[in-house]
C-alpha cells in the first residue's frame, strides 16, 4: 500500500484502540513505524508533533488519553529498559507505541498488538496487524 493508505490503516486501526493498550511496530529503517505511529497519535486526539523518540527512547504526549512513543532503535540491552525507566509504561492506562519492539521481544506484555512493515519498493509497503498473544 502507499502512504496515504498506511495512514488510513492505521487510523483505522487506532480506533480500536482502548487505553492500556500496546502496539509493537516492527520493520527496518525507514519502513513506515513512525509514519504509522503519528497517524495513531493524531487519532487518539494527540494534536502537537510527534518528534521521532530516537534518542529521547520515549516521548509522552497528551491525546484523549495518554501516548507513550518509545523507539528502541539505539536500546544496547533489554535491560536499559528498565533503567530508562520505560517498562513501566508497558504496564500503564495510556497507549503505548513502540517501535523496533522486536528488540525486547521476551518483554512484550502478555496482550498487546504487533504491527509488522514489510517494504516493498519506495513507495509500496506490506503491512500485517497480529494481536497477542498469537495462538498456538
Ligand atoms: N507506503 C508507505 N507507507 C509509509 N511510509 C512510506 C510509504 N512509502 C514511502 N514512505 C516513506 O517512508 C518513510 C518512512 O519513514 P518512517 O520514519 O516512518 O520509518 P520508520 O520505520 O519509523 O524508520 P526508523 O526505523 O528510522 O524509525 C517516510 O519518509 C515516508 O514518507
Ligand atoms: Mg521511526
Amino acid at each position: 500500500m502507499c502512504e496515504a493508505d498506511t495512514v488510513a490503516v492505521a487510523r483505522s486501526f487506532a480506533r480500536s484502540l482502548q487505553p492500556g493498550d500496546w502496539v509493537g511496530l516492527i520493520g527496518p529503517l525507514g519502513a513506515g513505524k513512525s509514519v504509522f505511529a503519528r497517524a495513531v497519535g493524531e487519532t487518539l486526539g494527540v494534536r502537537e508533533p510527534m518528534p521521532s523518540p530516537t534518542y529521547t527512547l520515549m516521548n509522552v504526549l497528551e491525546g484523549d488519553i495518554p501516548v507513550y512513543h518509545v523507539d528502541l532503535y539505539r536500546l544496547s540491552s533489554a535491560d536499559e529498559l528498565e533503567f530508562a525507566g520505560i517498562a513501566p509504561y508497558f504496564r500503564s492506562s495510556g497507549v503505548c507505541l513502540v517501535e523496533w519492539a522486536d528488540r525486547i521481544r521476551d518483554q512484550w506484555p502478555a496482550t498487546g498488538w504487533l504491527v509488522t512493515i514489510r517494504i516493498a519498493d519506495n513507495t509500496e509497503r506490506r503491512i500485517s496487524i497480529a494481536q497477542l498473544p498469537s495462538g498456538p
